[in-house]
């Protein structure tokens, strides 16, 4: 099914194809962002959301482990969510830019009244978020829409709750998209934004090999803004929510440590994101290091990570939760 945005005077973008997967329609369909940026799951820009380019399996399987190593920050992050939605009830949650679903899934467990349409630009992302759904028996909760939110706005039901978790940055122009989720949200409905602060670290300061303190080098070269594809780690979004005239109801850094030994999927994250960091910083790296990433990354070498007891998982995100007044 393809449809096209019901509302185009709030869209000055056109509006291209929207495909609907909708396997089950939450409610009758109502009415319902610069330059995007990649970031520790590692995409380029705005227009390149699809799975189906190089590494877009391998982003999938991040954007899963998310869900599965740091499930803690994230039903954390959702606790936050419910606190702020105890004067009415949320029957309608929508998730852009859901990816694998992580989101959309632990939002539908914790609120076992609601339904929940899920948008994103790659349909090999929503075909995973389905299969997972159908799995953990919430198909018939879910509703699937591809489009690209940047071209088209989805005609879907209007939410009592927008998530949007490391997609926003995405957006070519997020203040434009923050404007589009506050007329499409219900008065009194609200957005959470769950945005990264840096990539997760892994690492002892000392490995035994190379110079001390690797990690901290590649995080100093990220969070500096050094690296051109990742200038919004650790940006503040609630002058842009404020602007967009929500009122910001909660900002929480979130971290979470996972003391070793380290489970065979919080091994499997360390493997893929130090792949994308040696990827990312290749050029900017001291040769010292890349060599330690190599090595890091070589499971034949006995300093492989594959062989170590002595990797731990820290992670932080930051959330800001809004309001439409
Ligand atoms: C880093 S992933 C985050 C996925 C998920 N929200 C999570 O937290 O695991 C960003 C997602 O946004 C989607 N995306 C990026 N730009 C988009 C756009 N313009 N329209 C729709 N989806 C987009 C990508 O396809 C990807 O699935």
């Amino acid at each position: 099914m393809t449809q096209h945005d019901p509302d185009p005077q709030h869209s000055g973008h056109g509006h291209g194809p929207q495909h609907d997967h909708g396997r089950t329609a939450p409610h009758e369909a109502g009415h319902g962002p610069q330059q995007g940026h990649g970031h520790g799951h590692g995409h380029g820009h705005g227009h390149q959301h699809g799975t189906a380019g190089p590494g877009g399996a391998e982003l999938a399987e991040v954007l899963d482990l998310d869900a599965e190593v740091l499930h803690s920050l994230l039903s954390e992050a959702v606790g936050h969510v419910h606190t702020l939605t105890a004067d009415a009830p949320v029957r309608h949650i929508l998730d852009l830019g859901s990816g694998t679903g992580t989101g959309t899934l632990a939002l539908l467990g914790r609120f076992p009244g609601a339904e929940a349409t899920a948008v994103d630009g790659s349909p090999e992302m929503l075909s995973r978020l389905e299969s997972k759904a159908h799995t953990a028996g919430l198909a018939a909760r879910l509703r699937t829409i591809e489009a690209d939110l940047d071209t088209t706005w989805p005609a879907v039901a209007t939410p009592d709750l927008v998530w949007a978790s490391a997609s926003l940055h995405h957006m070519a122009d997020p203040a434009h998209t923050l404007t589009r989720i506050l007329t499409t949200l219900r008065p009194g409905g609200l957005l959470a934004v769950l945005e990264l602060d840096s990539f997760p670290t892994f690492l002892p300061h000392d490995l035994g090999i190379g110079t001390p303190g690797l990690e901290a080098r590649c995080q100093a070269l990220v969070t500096t803004g050094n690296v051109a594809t990742m200038p919004t780690f650790g940006a503040d979004w609630a002058p842009l929510l404020r602007k967009a005239g929500f009122t910001v109801e909660l900002t929480r850094h979130l971290t979470t440590t996972i003391p070793a030994p380290i489970s065979p999927s919080a091994r499997r994250y360390a493997e893929l994101t130090l792949t994308r960091v040696r990827d990312r910083l290749a050029d900017q790296l001291d040769p010292e290091d890349r060599k330690t990433l190599d090595t890091l990354l070589d499971n034949t070498s006995p300093s492989g990570l594959i062989h170590r007891d002595d990797l731990t998982v820290q992670a932080s995100r930051s959330l800001w939760v809004a309001r439409r007044p």
